[in-house]
């Protein structure tokens, strides 16, 4: 009955919602791009420390379906900073044994864009060390409805009996289907909400908000943030076995 033995091990599945590139930018009076350019290398670290430290799947918020509501100069700007992080960064990761996947609304976007993202996929495919998961033009009620009408045309077809739609059914309909749920979220940047991220998949999942902006984030914050998440007592609803 000691504390260890009820301690969580490493989280097979972090999400992070990486918040506040542009506050810290902004109080280092540079512009809110600048931000955004600390915060890929702030990722590439994110990236390595997680791989070491033998998390299964890694999601990034990277860009909602809510940012297309920004000046049209910085949403370039992110574009772009994507685009040259594909082209810059996925042989690397390839290499690494890296498995590369993306989610998020695929219609509408470039097909420039589109093709680069399928062309990493399939590149990553077979790759089994770390899944990095990139949330891009990502939102949880968009993904959610997109799984609905793709329940629903089934049903329609005959093909699902509304009585089998089980919440397993819904979730191998999302994005994430096959993937594991979060075990741990991580916010940086000081706010505390979801921000229209990973709102079913994160039933369960424990938070972790941290002061910290993004471009700050390194191996030590992430290793903090696990410390924390096994200081967690998950009880999924049940009852501590020691106090049952
Ligand atoms: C996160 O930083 C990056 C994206 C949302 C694309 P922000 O750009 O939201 O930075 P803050 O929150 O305004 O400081
Ligand atoms: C969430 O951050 C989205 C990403 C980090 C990509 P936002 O900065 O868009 O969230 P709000 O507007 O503060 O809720
Ligand atoms: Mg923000």
């Amino acid at each position: 009955m000691t504390d260890l033995g009820s301690r969580n091990g490493v989280p097979r599945h972090v999400a992070i919602i990486m918040d506040g590139n542009g506050r810290w930018a902004t109080r280092r009076g540079k512009p809110r791009s600048f931000g955004h350019r600390q915060g890929v290398e702030a990722l590439r670290r994110t990236v390595r420390a997680a791989a070491d430290m033998g998390i299964d799947v890694l999601t990034l918020y990277s860009f909602s379906s809510e940012n297309w509501s920004r000046p049209q100069s910085e949403v370039r700007f992110l574009l772009e900073l994507l685009r040259r992080f594909i082209r810059t960064d996925v042989a690397e990761l390839h290499k690494s044994n890296v498995r590369i996947m993306i989610i998020g609304g695929r219609d509408g976007l470039e097909p420039a864009l589109r093709t680069m993202f399928e062309e990493a996929e399939t590149l990553t495919r077979e790759n089994t060390a770390l899944k990095l998961v990139i949330a891009f033009n990502y939102g949880s009620r968009q993904e959610i409805t997109r799984a609905v009408q793709i329940i629903a045309r089934k049903v329609a077809e005959g093909k699902i009996d509304p009585a089998d739609i089980t919440p397993a059914v819904i979730g191998n309909h999302l994005d994430t289907g096959g993937l594991p749920d979060p075990d741990l979220l991580i916010r940086t940047g000081g706010e505390q909400r979801l921000s229209n991220y990973l709102l079913w998949q994160c039933a369960y999942t424990e938070f972790v908000f941290l002061p910290e902006y993004w471009p700050e984030f390194d191996a030590s914050l992430l290793s903090r943030a696990i410390e924390e998440f096994q200081s967690r007592d998950r009880r999924f609803g049940g009852v501590k076995a020691q106090t049952a």
